[in-house]
C-alpha cells in the first residue's frame, strides 16, 4: 500500500506554481478514509445544516426534488472530530511547503457528494466567482476522495495554467438563479483543455486559487465521495472590485435559510 505523502518534493512544489495542480496517491491512510466514510454518511444523511442554509443542493433548486449535489460547508462544525485527522495535519503541512508562512492559520473546508447514479455534474468553474468581489486572495484546495475517484464517477479536471487568470464571467447553472452553483461561460472552450485526474481513495488532487475545474457525473453504482481543505494567503484588497453580477442577481434557497437562522 502507497504510504501518506506528508511533504512535496521540490519538483513537485514547481509544477504546482507551474501548472496550478498537483495529483496525490494517499495523503491519509485508509483506515482514517474508512472512519471518515462513516461521518460523512451521517452528515449528510442527517441533514446536518440544511436549517442554517449549510447543506443544500449545489445543482438543484433545493424545492423539496432529491438533491443530485448535495453539499455541507465547514463539516466540522457539526462533527468535530474533523479537527483532528491525518488528512488535515498532512494538507496544512503541504499547504505551507507551497504557500510559505504566511498562510493563515485557518482553513476552510466542505464536502461535496455525488450519490450513485444520479450525482450530477459540478461544471466548469474557479472558485474565486463565488467569492468577495474585492478581495483577491491566494491558496490552495485538497480535495480528498473518500471512494475511488474516476472519469466515470467524478473526478476532477483541470485546465493547466489557468490559475493564472483573474475571475472570468460565470452563470448560474442552467442560467437559473435559484440554483447555487456557478458555471464559467463558454465552458466549451475550456472542457476541450481539461484534463482528467483520476485519484484513489485516500489520494488528493490540490490546485491552485483561480484554477478552472469540473467534475463530471457520477455514472457509476458506487458513492463518489469527496472532502476538501482550503487554505490561503492574507487577501490582497482590489483597487477595482470584481462585477460579479452573476451572485447579485442569485435568489437561492440556502441563502434564504442562512438569512433566517441569522435573525
Ligand atoms: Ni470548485
Amino acid at each position: 500500500m502507497t504510504s501518506p505523502t506528508t511533504s512535496l518534493t521540490k519538483e513537485q512544489i514547481a509544477a504546482f506554481h507551474r501548472e496550478g495542480y498537483l495529483v496525490l496517491d494517499a495523503i491519509t491512510a485508509q483506515e482514517e478514509v474508512e472512519r471518515l466514510r462513516l461521518i460523512y454518511d451521517r452528515l449528510f444523511s442527517d441533514k446536518i445544516g440544511w436549517a442554517s442554509g449549510n447543506q443544500f443542493d449545489l445543482a438543484g433548486t433545493d424545492e423539496g426534488d432529491q438533491a443530485t449535489l448535495p453539499q455541507i460547508l465547514g463539516p466540522s462544525q457539526y462533527a468535530p472530530e474533523l479537527k483532528e485527522t491525518r488528512y488535515l495535519r498532512n494538507a496544512q503541512g503541504m499547504a505551507r511547503e507551497l504557500l510559505g508562512e504566511e498562510m493563515l492559520p485557518r482553513n476552510g473546508e466542505h464536502m461535496i457528494y455525488k450519490p450513485p447514479g444520479i450525482g450530477a455534474a459540478t461544471p466548469w468553474h474557479q472558485d474565486q466567482a463565488y467569492h468577495d468581489p474585492t478581495i483577491r486572495a491566494y491558496g490552495v484546495n485538497f480535495w480528498m476522495p473518500l471512494d475511488d475517484a474516476t472519469v466515470e464517477s467524478g473526478c476532477l479536471h483541470f485546465v493547466p495554467g489557468s490559475h493564472k487568470l483573474d475571475v472570468l464571467p460565470h452563470h448560474s447553472i442552467n442560467h437559473d438563479p435559484r440554483i447555487h452553483g456557478l458555471e464559467v461561460d463558454d465552458p466549451e472552450k475550456w472542457a476541450s483543455k481539461g484534463i482528467a485526474c483520476p485519484v484513489p481513495a485516500g489520494g488528493a488532487t490540490l490546485h491552485a486559487a483561480f484554477m478552472l475545474h469540473y467534475a463530471g457525473p457520477n455514472r457509476t453504482d458506487q458513492s463518489r465521495r469527496a472532502y476538501t481543505l482550503a487554505f490561503r494567503l492574507p487577501p490582497d484588497q482590489r483597487e477595482t472590485p470584481i462585477d460579479n453580477y452573476w451572485s447579485r442577481n442569485q435568489q437561492t434557497a440556502r441563502a434564504e435559510r442562512a438569512q433566517q437562522a441569522n435573525r
